[in-house]
């Protein structure tokens, strides 16, 4: 078997390592990859987005098996592609993409398939909006831009002129781009925040182990969003009561609504969830991996990812089993100082061996690159520092105990990764 991993990140590392314990794969290949991904996989010179050039290469070395895990390529069609020329993928078709590249879709999905969310409206002008928002006049109220905007899209207002403000830098502004010609204003909701990550064939539904993100730069919660700046499985929150009213009420039929829709889904569908009061309801979709919520769910996971992944392509996931560790995992995320806004690269990295790992817990690599064997800094979020135990806080002190003696110069990490 031969492979092809699209991406570049620590979920992309983490799907990688994950693979490579099945003995039949002969060889992975990862575009682009980086240079902590280079230990385990060849890295090929292509970017996530570029379709042309990846089909080619997909079907000049004999592929027969790829994975796309960035919302990027799904949602440009990336997997409609690479199986038209006949290389079967892990990853939902474009068509099917949308349930992340659009949040209109997905809240109109939810309201017409009665699966529980926020209530809403929706609006492509900023008159309109602002005409709801003072209407309503209930604060916060969370604005959210339609289209993909790099986990940034969401604005939560605590009074009308926030929301103006939001709303005319998302409309008339355009900071987002395109993304923020259409925006969802929506209810605020309160509750703890799970993430759990599913396999599905369009039919069956796996969930994977939950997991919870820190999405803040700073402590106690504080800062802006980032991508993600540490991970925790299993959420403590996520009982087995919840996961019950979640497949019944959210998982199996928002696989049955895409269905429905003529827009079968296939990968891994990432519920963002709420537990609100008034029970669990869906913050997000997405129609990937999460990151870095793979890079805690993935060591948990006893079975072989590639014979699940061919699976959910092929419409036999009932036949596999999907079997999970009774441990703990935990990742801190070391950042270069200053993401997410501004931050420099090139920095060496201290503390990795020639492999760009580190013993007693896994490195995952996002942004690295690897120049004369040494490891620097490339990218915003660098290391994801990640460890398996028997408890969380065995996890955690294995991952605290690795960051003291792995880093950078002015390297950023948040010190309460999985208190609360
Ligand atoms: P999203 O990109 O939709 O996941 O939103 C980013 C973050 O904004 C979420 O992880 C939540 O913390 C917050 N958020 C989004 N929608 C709501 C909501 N309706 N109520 C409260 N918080 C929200
Ligand atoms: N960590 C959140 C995401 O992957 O969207």
């Amino acid at each position: 078997m031969k492979l092809l991993v699209v991406g570049s990140g620590g979920r992309e590392h983490a799907v990688i390592r994950k693979l490579k314990e099945n003995k039949e794969i002969e060889k992975i290949y990862c575009a682009p990859g980086n240079g902590g991904i280079s230990a385990d996989a060849e890295c090929v010179d292509i970017k996530a987005t570029d379709k042309e050039n990846m089909v080619k290469f997909a079907k000049e070395n004999a592929i027969d098996f790829c994975v796309v895990t960035p919302d990027d390529p799904l949602a440009l069609g990336m997997v409609d592609e690479m199986e038209e020329a006949g290389i079967p993928c892990f990853g939902p078709k474009a068509n099917a993409a949308i349930i992340e590249a659009s949040k209109a879709f997905s809240k109109d999905l939810m309201k017409k398939y009665g699966i529980p969310t926020a209530d809403y409206e929706t609006f492509d002008n900023e008159k309109d909006a602002l005409h709801y928002i003072e209407e309503k006049n209930t604060f916060p109220i969370v604005i959210k831009a339609d289209g993909l905007a790099l986990g940034k899209g969401v604005l939560i207002c605590e009074t009308l002129d926030d929301a103006k403000t939001a709303l005319r830098e998302m409309m008339v502004e355009h900071v987002f781009g395109l993304s923020g010609n259409k925006v969802v204003v929506e209810e605020f909701m309160t509750g703890k925040e799970v993430s759990v990550l599913a396999f599905t064939d369009g039919n069956v539904v796996k969930p994977m182990i939950s997991s919870m993100d820190h999405k803040r730069a700073y402590d106690n919660d504080e800062g802006l969003n980032t991508g993600g700046m540490g991970t925790i499985a299993p959420s403590p929150y996520y009982t087995k009561e919840i996961a019950e009213t979640c497949m019944e009420t959210i998982f199996l039929p928002t696989v049955k609504a895409m269905n429905a829709e003529g827009r079968t889904f296939k990968g891994c569908l990432y519920f963002g969830l709420m537990l609100t009061p008034k029970g669990p309801r869906v913050v997000e979709y997405n129609c990937r991996f999460g990151d870095p919520e793979t890079q805690v769910v993935l060591p948990l996971l006893n079975s072989d990812l590639l014979t699940i992944m061919k699976a959910c392509h092929d419409g036999t996931l009932k036949d596999v089993d999907v079997v999970w560790s009774e441990e703990a995992c935990a990742c801190v995320v070391e950042a270069s100082g200053g993401y997410p806004v501004k931050y420099e690269k090139g920095f060496e990295i201290h503390g990795l061996d020639e492999n760009g790992q580190h013993d007693g817990v896994i490195v995952y690599h996002a942004g690295t690159k690897k120049e004369n064997g040494k490891f620097y800094t490339n990218g915003g979020r660098v290391l994801g520092i990640t460890a398996k135990g028997a408890t969380l806080q065995d996890a955690l002190d294995k991952a605290y105990e690795a960051v003291k003696e792995i880093g950078f110069d002015k390297m950023h990490y948040r010190t309460d990764i999985g208190k609360k």
